[in-house]
């Protein structure tokens, strides 16, 4: 009974590893210190910059962020990322629906950090 267990948890390990963007959440959870700086790295690699600024740092084809934690609640910012065009029908916005739900929420917590 055990080794049959053993068996099927080794298994599907090896199924999960053979699918891609299997795992859905990180191995340890993240401390919310570590989820903000996790928010600001995906920022730099989605190139959120390269329309948005903050203090100062980036490009003007969106809104600035300046104090954006302040303007809008989690479920606004959420609603953003995931359909643009659900917030206003013709954002230039793209979606960002493609990241992990770890990676969303990660985004979400350090957007709320701007002042
Ligand atoms: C191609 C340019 C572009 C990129 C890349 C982009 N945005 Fe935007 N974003 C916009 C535009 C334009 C708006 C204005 C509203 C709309 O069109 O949806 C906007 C609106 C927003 C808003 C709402 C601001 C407000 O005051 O209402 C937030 C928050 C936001 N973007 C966050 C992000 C984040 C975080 C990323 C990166 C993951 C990102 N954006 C990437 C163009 C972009």
């Amino acid at each position: 009974m055990k080794i049959r267990r053993l068996w099927l948890t080794l298994a599907n390990a090896v199924f999960c590893l053979s699918l891609a963007g299997c795992q859905e959440t990180p191995p340890v959870p993240l401390e919310p210190q570590t989820t903000i700086q996790k928010g600001l790295e995906l920022s730099q690699r989605l190139s959120c910059w390269g329309c948005h600024q903050h203090q100062g740092q980036g490009a003007d084809l969106g809104p600035n962020l300046d104090g954006v934690g302040n303007r809008l609640a989690r479920a606004e910012l959420e609603g953003q990322l995931q359909t643009p065009r659900g917030r206003h029908p013709d954002s230039r916005m793209p979606s960002f629906a493609f990241i992990r739900p770890f990676e969303h929420k990660a985004l979400v917590d350090y957007l709320l950090t701007l002042q």
